[in-house]
């Protein structure tokens, strides 16, 4: 057992009842506020798990509406708080309003301690499970901050970056469009020591070829026609940051030298300059295209793919991501909704099944954009299908009949041959008629032997 006590706040402004619950419980860290300013303020300071509350606080002994504001506010403040809310004698009414408002459980004057006792240990454990549950659902359902996953694979992408993340390690992100991989070389940025450097992402499919070396290495003023004055490239911008080098399968054959020598020799040269400038960036690159099949083909260099892929993190795409979907899907349904403030509450059930059963060839940014405008058209309380311009998923009933007809298929193979190919011990095994499993032989086109007894 921990020496650290559980803080159990009492609000109640009878003093001989405050001392007598003070006294009582002594497992816990007892705190006590006679009205509600001083319940706030515990609550801010203590964060109470349990918090005994007397309905009918000062100055409104009677109405009993400053207890129920201090209900109202202390879950505004912490709404994992469990509050048993104590009333007068044959008070259900305002027991029940305060359960309505939020409170977990009440009870009635006069106390019997031993029974608060069990309810408030109740109370107790049923804030630990909660907060152990949300801590566990947190844990799995975000890996890495913007990481939103459940399945193994992803997890162990999230476990991968976070050792390789401290490290200068340099890395690859594979995984088709869509997939996370700017996510994770932003994970990797932030969570090394590098964070509070830049993170600069130069996208090498977007960059003309000829401007490609300017706008890795920089120029000085005059190198060519419009250079009027000195400008840095991508690299030298990223110094003690990180260089993320996107889309690094579209970089052009003789940039790819360059780039090489950059990662070797870590200096660089500016157009047109002369001095070899020294560079610390930790790079990391990304691309969907299949380097080693490119380095096969000659259009990627051997060298640079080794240089490159130290550590090579391979994102899944979501299609394979066992319970993702949904996940994922959920969270940004929130995002959008919060975002567009819409009173949407969720998917209707046939939408969540048309989002378990698509391709998603597009991953997450398919989804993004699905799920974006669904938010925008819907005007019901969940979206559906249509709103998220998705194909009716009739695979389903498809799939079962074809599992049915494979199930009955194959237990009519195994009765006949358990009967020894004697067609009516077979029927009787299976409890149909003679007649029934010849049609089902003929349907299934199944084989029986010539020599098969009637
Ligand atoms: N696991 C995830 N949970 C939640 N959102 C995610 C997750 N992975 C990616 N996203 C979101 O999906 C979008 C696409 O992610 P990102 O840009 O990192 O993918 P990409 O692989 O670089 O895509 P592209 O090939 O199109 O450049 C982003 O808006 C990102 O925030
Ligand atoms: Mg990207």
């Amino acid at each position: 057992m921990s020496d650290h006590k559980p803080a159990l706040l009492i609000v109640e402004d009878d003093l001989g009842l405050q001392s007598q619950l003070r006294w009582h419980f002594d497992k816990y860290e007892v705190i006590i506020a006679s009205d509600r300013k001083s319940a706030i303020a515990a609550v801010r300071m203590h964060e109470p798990a349990v918090v005994l509350q007397d309905l009918g606080l000062p100055p409104d002994e009677e109405g009993v509406e400053e207890g129920f504001a201090t209900i109202q506010e202390t879950l505004r403040l912490a709404p994992a708080t469990k509050i048993i809310v104590v009333t007068g004698y044959h008070d259900y009414e305002n027991a029940l309003r305060a359960v309505a408002l939020g409170a977990y459980d009440f009870y009635q004057k006069p106390v019997n301690t031993d029974t608060l006792d069990l309810i408030v240990q109740r109370a107790h454990q049923m804030w630990s499970l909660e907060q152990e549950n949300k801590r566990l659902q947190e844990t799995r359902a975000a890996p890495l901050p913007g990481v939103i996953a459940s399945d193994e694979r992803m997890h162990s992408v999230c476990r991968t970056v976070e050792k390789l993340a401290p490290t200068d390690v340099t890395c690859l992100i594979l995984g088709e469009s869509g997939t996370g991989k700017e996510v994770i070389a932003r994970a990797i940025h932030n969570r090394s020591k590098r964070r509070d450097r830049r993170f600069v992402a130069i996208n090498c499919a977007a960059v003309p070829e000829n401007l490609m070396e300017s706008e890795l290495f920089g120029y000085e003023k005059g190198a060519f026609t419009g250079a009027a004055k000195r400008t840095l490239g991508k690299v030298e911008v990223a110094h003690e940051g990180t260089l993320f080098l996107d889309e690094i399968g579209d970089m052009p054959l003789p940039l790819q030298a360059k780039l090489l020598r950059f990662l070797q020799e870590r200096v660089i040269e500016r157009l047109g300059g002369r001095e070899e400038i020294r560079v610390d960036v930790r790079v990391v690159c990304a691309t969907n295209k299949n380097l080693s099949e490119m380095v096969a083909e000659g259009s990627f260099r051997e060298d640079l793919y080794y240089r490159i892929s130290e550590i090579v993190v391979e994102l899944p795409p979501l299609r394979e991501r066992g319970g993702d979907k949904i996940l994922i899907a959920r969270h940004l349904l929130t995002k959008y909704v919060d975002q567009l403030s819409k009173g949407i509450r969720g998917f209707t059930p046939e939408a969540a099944a048309a989002i378990e059963s698509y391709e998603w060839p597009g991953n997450i940014r398919e989804m993004e954009n699905k799920i974006k405008r669904a938010v925008i058209m819907c005007d019901q309380r969940n979206v559906g299908i249509a709103d998220l311009g998705l194909p009716q998923p009739d695979d389903i009933s498809l799939n079962l009949r074809t599992v049915r007809q494979d199930a009955e298929r194959a237990a009519i193979i195994r009765a006949i041959s358990m009967s020894d190919s004697n067609i009516s011990a077979a029927a009787k095994l299976l409890g149909i008629t003679r007649p029934t499993l010849y049609d089902l032989i003929k349907k299934y086109n199944i084989h029986v032997s010539e020599n098969c007894k009637d």
